[in-house]
C-alpha cells in the first residue's frame, strides 16, 4: 500500500508529517491549476478527498499542522496580473446536497432556524450554471467595474474584459434603477460556441480547452481584452451584492427586476413550495440537461423571501438560505483505441486514453486522462475495451472503467513503458516518498536531456506567470524547437542575433509580417531584465511554484546569492542546506528538488547560460528602519489578534525574515498558546521569546 493510501489511523507521526507535506504541496498545485491556470487536473470530488485527508491527519496530529497547511488557506489567491477588487458584500459559495435526504435536511434546518414548523415556505429552483461567477457594479445605471469572485472577499478587476460581453448591458434599462447596484451572475460558454472555438484554436495551433468552464474562465482572465472580445462569452444574472435600493421582496421578484434591467436570466428557474417541488424541478432539469446548449452541474435552491434570507444569514462562507443539489457526472460509452504517453516538465509519464470520439453532455471527447500506471491496473483497462467516459464539467474527462462483458478477444493488457518514449530511451523510475514507500508516478530520468521535458520546460519558461513573453506561445516555441533554434531558455535571448534568418523563417512559416516579428523581438528584449522571483520560478525546479520562488527571492535577495547558495546546497554543504530549509514554508521536498536540479551539471550550465543573458533585478530591499528589520522571526502556537498569514506578511513588510524552524540564527520567537517544541528549542538556545502582545508592541 502506498503512503497516500494508508488509512489515517495507521499513520505513524513520521509518515503523517510526510503526508501533510505532500498534501500541502499537491493541494497548492491543484489550487494553482484551478484558480490561476483555469486548467484543473482532478475532479472536485478528488480534490475534496485530498482536503478531507489533510484535515483528518491534522485532527489526529495537531502538533504537525504546517504553517502552509491547506486548511489555513481560503480559496484562490488573487493573480498579480489584475488589480484587486474587494467585494463590499462577500461572494459566498454554496453548500452541496447530493441526495433527496440532504435536500430534506436543508429545508428542515431552515424551518427550524426560522421557527416556522407549520408555515409553508416558497423556494426557487434555478439551474446551477457551470461557468465562473462575476460581479458587476453599476453606478447611475452605468457599468463602472467588473470583478471575478477571487477568494470571495477580493476578486480581480476584469472590467475591460466584461465590457466585451454582448449580453451584459453597459447601461441598465428602465427608469427605476438603484443609484448603485452590484449584479452577480455566471459567465459561461455555450456548447456549440465552445466546439467552434476549440476547432479554430486547434487549426491555428493554439491551446484548446478541456471544457466550456475552463474556456470561459481562461477567456475572461485575459490580459488583453481584445482576446476576450473574440471569445463567445455569455452571462446569466442570478444574484446581487450591495444595492442602494431593494430589488423586491422575493428572489423571484428580484430575478424579474434583473431581467427588466436588460440581463439574461435563466428561463428554467422555478418557484416551488416544498421538498417534493424541489425534487421535481431537479428531475426535470436533469432530464433536460443533455439537451441544453450550456453546462449545468446541479440545481440551486434558494429561500424565496428576501427578509428570510437575511434572517438566515451565513455560516462561514456559505449561506443558510441556499444549497446546490449536484447532478452526478455525465457519462458515455466508447471504445478505447490506444494509450499515448505524455511526458511532463518534471518527467512524469502520464497515460492518455485515445478514444473513439463520443459526445458526453454536449461536448465531443477524444482524449481522457488515465492518471498513472496503477490506475490502469486497478481499473483493469485493456486497449480495445469498451469504456465508460465521465466528464464532471470542471475537469478533463476521465475513464471510469471498462465494460468487462464487452471485452473483445483482441483486447490487450497495457504494458506501461519501462523506458521513456523520448529519443534517449532513458529508464523510467518509480519514486520513493520520504517514508520509503513507492509512489504511483513513473518518471523519465533524462531531465533536461529528454526532449519532452525540454520543451515542457521551455513552455513553462515563457508562460504567463514566468517570463511571460508575448508572441512566443506554445506554437511558435514548438516551431523554433523543431528547427533547433531554441533548445534552452538562453537561446530565446540569442534569437535576435539570427535576425535576418529568423525574420525570413517566421515569415515563411507563419505568414507573419515584419511588424509582428519586430514585436516579438521587442517582447523578448523587454524580458531581458527580470525580477528574481520570476527568474527562479521560470527555471521550473520541481516543487518550486510561484509562492516558493517569491520566498526564495526574498530569502536570498540577489541572483548571485541565490545561485551561490544553490551550488553549496547541491554540494551538500550543511549550513547552506540549513539556511534553505529554515526559510518559511520551505521543506524537505524543495531542498531535495534544489539539490537534484542544481546538482545536475547540464542543468546548472544551462542556468548559467541563461543568467549570462539576463539582468536579474535584486529582490526589493527589505526595510531597514524598523525595530525588527533584518531579524529572523519564527511564529509558533496560536495567534489571537492576527492570523498567521497577516502576522508573517506584516513582519516581512517591516524587513524581518520569517522562518519556520528555530535555530541559532533565529532572533525572535513569537509564541502563542499551545506552542511546543519550537518554544522549547528557543528557550534552550537563549533566543528572545515574545508573546503576541509584546510582538505587536515591538512593531508598533
Ligand atoms: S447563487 C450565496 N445561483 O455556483 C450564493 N449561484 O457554489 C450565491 N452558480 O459561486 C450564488 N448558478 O458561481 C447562485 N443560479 C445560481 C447559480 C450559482 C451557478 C455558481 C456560482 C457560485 C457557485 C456556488
Amino acid at each position: 500500500m502506498s503512503l497516500a493510501e494508508t488509512p489515517v489511523e495507521s499513520l505513524s507521526a513520521e509518515a503523517a508529517a510526510a503526508e501533510l507535506e505532500r498534501l500541502a504541496r499537491e493541494l497548492a498545485e491543484h489550487d494553482q491549476r484551478y484558480f490561476q491556470d483555469d486548467a484543473p487536473l482532478i475532479s472536485d470530488g478528488d480534490y475534496d478527498a485530498l482536503k478531507h485527508r489533510n484535515l483528518a491527519i491534522e485532527a489526529r496530529f495537531p502538533e504537525l499542522v504546517r504553517p502552509d497547511s491547506p486548511s489555513r488557506r481560503v480559496g484562490a489567491a488573487v493573480s498579480e496580473a489584475f488589480a484587486a477588487v474587494p467585494h463590499g458584500v462577500p461572494m459566498l459559495s454554496l453548500d452541496n446536497a447530493f441526495s433527496a435526504g440532504d435536500v430534506e435536511d436543508f429545508v428542515r434546518r431552515v424551518k427550524r432556524f426560522l421557527a416556522l414548523d407549520a408555515t409553508p415556505i416558497r423556494l426557487t429552483a434555478e439551474p446551477k450554471i457551470d461557468g465562473l461567477s462575476a460581479s458587476l457594479t453599476y453606478v447611475s445605471g452605468r457599468l463602472v467595474r467588473a470583478a471575478t469572485r477571487g477568494d470571495g472577499r477580493v476578486g480581480e478587476d476584469v472590467t475591460a474584459n466584461i465590457l466585451t460581453i454582448a449580453d451584459i448591458p453597459k447601461t441598465l434599462l428602465g427608469d427605476d434603477i438603484p443609484d448603485r447596484i452590484e449584479i452577480r451572475g455566471e459567465v459561461y460558454i455555450a456548447h456549440a460556441d465552445f466546439a467552434a472555438m476549440n476547432s479554430a484554436a486547434e487549426a491555428a495551433g493554439e491551446r484548446t480547452y478541456a471544457n466550456p468552464r475552463n474556456a470561459a474562465a481562461g477567456s475572461l482572465r485575459q490580459i488583453d481584452a481584445r482576446v476576450t472580445a473574440s471569445r463567445p462569452l455569455r452571462f446569466f444574472a442570478y444574484a446581487w451584492g450591495e444595492t442602494s435600493a431593494p430589488l423586491g421582496a422575493t428572489q423571484t421578484e428580484a430575478l424579474e427586476r434583473l431581467a427588466s434591467f436588460g440581463f439574461s436570466t435563466n428561463p428554467l428557474s422555478k418557484t416551488v413550495t416544498d421538498v417534493e417541488g424541489l425534487l421535481g424541478a431537479y428531475q426535470d432539469l436533469e432530464a433536460r440537461r443533455s439537451d441544453l446548449d450550456y453546462d449545468i452541474d446541479g440545481v440551486v435552491y434558494k429561500i424565496d423571501r428576501l427578509d428570510w434570507q437575511e434572517r438566515l444569514g451565513a455560516v462561514g462562507r456559505t449561506p443558510r438560505w441556499a444549497i446546490a443539489h449536484k447532478f452526478p457526472a455525465e457519462q458515455a460509452r466508447t471504445r478505447l483505441l490506444g494509450i499515448d504517453i505524455q511526458v511532463g516538465r518534471t518527467g512524469a509519464l502520464t497515460p492518455v486514453a485515445k478514444l473513439q470520439p463520443v459526445t458526453v453532455g454536449g461536448v465531443v471527447v477524444r482524449n481522457a486522462t488515465l492518471h498513472n500506471a496503477d490506475e490502469i491496473a486497478r481499473k483493469d483497462i485493456c486497449v480495445g475495451d469498451m469504456v465508460i467516459v465521465q466528464r464532471a464539467g470542471d475537469v478533463i474527462p476521465q475513464i471510469v472503467g471498462a465494460v468487462a462483458s464487452e471485452r473483445p478477444a483482441s483486447a490487450e493488457p497495457y504494458a506501461f513503458p519501462t523506458i521513456c518514449p523520448c529519443e534517449l530511451q532513458t529508464a523510467v523510475t518509480q519514486e520513493m516518498t520520504g517514508a520509503g514507500v513507492l509512489t504511483v508516478v513513473r518518471r523519465c530520468t533524462g531531465e533536461l536531456a529528454c526532449p519532452y521535458q525540454k520543451i515542457e520546460h521551455l513552455k513553462h519558461f515563457v508562460s504567463r506567470r514566468a517570463f511571460d513573453i508575448e508572441g512566443l506561445g506554445e506554437k511558435q516555441l514548438a516551431g523554433f524547437f523543431q528547427d533547433d533554434w531554441i533548445s534552452e531558455p538562453a537561446d530565446i535571448f540569442r534569437l535576435a542575433i539570427k535576425d535576418a534568418q529568423s525574420l525570413k523563417k517566421l515569415k515563411d512559416r507563419e505568414g507573419a509580417g515584419e511588424t509582428s516579428v519586430k514585436n516579438l523581438f521587442a517582447a523578448i528584449e523587454s524580458r531581458r531584465t527580470i525580477s528574481l522571483a520570476r527568474f527562479i520560478f521560470g527555471l521550473g525546479i520541481r516543487h518550486v511554484g510561484e509562492t516558493t520562488a517569491q520566498t526564495l527571492a526574498r530569502g536570498y535577495g540577489s541572483a548571485h546569492a541565490f545561485l551561490t547558495a544553490m551550488d553549496q546546497v547541491a554540494a551538500g554543504d550543511p549550513t547552506a542546506i540549513e539556511d534553505l530549509d529554515a526559510l518559511d514554508q520551505i521543506g524537505t521536498a524543495v531542498v531535495e528538488a534544489c539539490k537534484a536540479f542544481f546538482g545536475e551539471s547540464h542543468t546548472r550550465d544551462l542556468v548559467q547560460r541563461l543568467f549570462d543573458e539576463l539582468t536579474v533585478l535584486e529582490a526589493e530591499a527589505p526595510r531597514a528602519d524598523t525595530a525588527v528589520a533584518g531579524k529572523t522571526v519564527v511564529f509558533t502556537g496560536a495567534l489571537e489578534r492576527l492570523t498567521r498569514d497577516e502576522a508573517k506578511a506584516q513582519a516581512e513588510r517591516l524587513g524581518a525574515k520569517v522562518a519556520s524552524s528555530v535555530s541559532k540564527k533565529t532572533d525572535i520567537v513569537v509564541a502563542g498558546p499551545g506552542a511546543g517544541s519550537k518554544l522549547k528549542t528557543a528557550a534552550e538556545l537563549g533566543v528572545r521569546i515574545l508573546s503576541e502582545d509584546e510582538w505587536i508592541a515591538l512593531i508598533g
